[in-house]
């Protein structure tokens, strides 16, 4: 079957995907966005976290065809492209590379997906609701702190005058 979605703000199309296959499979192997990871596929660890029509949903766990029409934001689209091509971060990113919070490639696309979400419904999070917010997405190896730390230091950034969620320049 053929399904027609919006993806980062562009009219997407893939072909030939089966009738069980999910919305990661297709932005990862047909898409050829390979940000939102696959680790567990059963909605447990958050890796695959994208926006789908603004909600925040497990990619692995939508199938492809639920999303036909719809808009999907995924990792990839968080930064904006700036007049030279160069991606532009947020301050959420930049933040999480001052904080020292980029673990893994596995768990941060998701923790970025779910600390932008926060920070879009609560610009100043108490660390209660940043720890809830980010309590789907499950990182093997560490502990929270820098994450925290980076959505803490984005969060003021943004207080500060960064935008949340909108491009800050190199
Ligand atoms: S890969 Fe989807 S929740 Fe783990
Ligand atoms: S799962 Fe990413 S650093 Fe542990």
């Amino acid at each position: 079957m053929r399904v027609n979605l919006t993806v980062n703000g562009s009219p997407r199309t893939a072909d030939d995907v089966w009738p069980g296959e999910s919305l990661l499979f297709v932005l990862r192997e047909r898409l050829g966005l390979p940000g939102s990871k696959n680790a567990c596929e059963q909605g447990e660890c958050g890796s695959c976290t994208v926006r789908l029509d603004g909600d925040l949903v497990c990619a692995c766990l939508v199938a492809a065809g639920q999303a036909e029409g719809r808009e999907v934001v995924t990792v990839e689209g968080l930064a904006a492209e700036g007049e030279d091509g160069a991606p532009r971060l947020t301050a959420l990113q930049r933040a999480f590379l001052d904080a020292g919070a980029v673990q893994c490639g596995f768990c941060t696309p998701g923790l970025l997906m779910a600390a932008d979400d926060l920070l879009t419904r609560t610009p100043d999070p108490a660390d209660a609701d940043i720890r809830e917010a980010l309590s789907g997405n499950l990182c093997r190896c560490t502990g929270y702190e820098k994450i925290i730390d980076a959505v803490r230091l984005a969060s003021a950034r943004t207080a500060a005058g960064a935008p949340a969620g909108s491009a800050e320049g190199e």
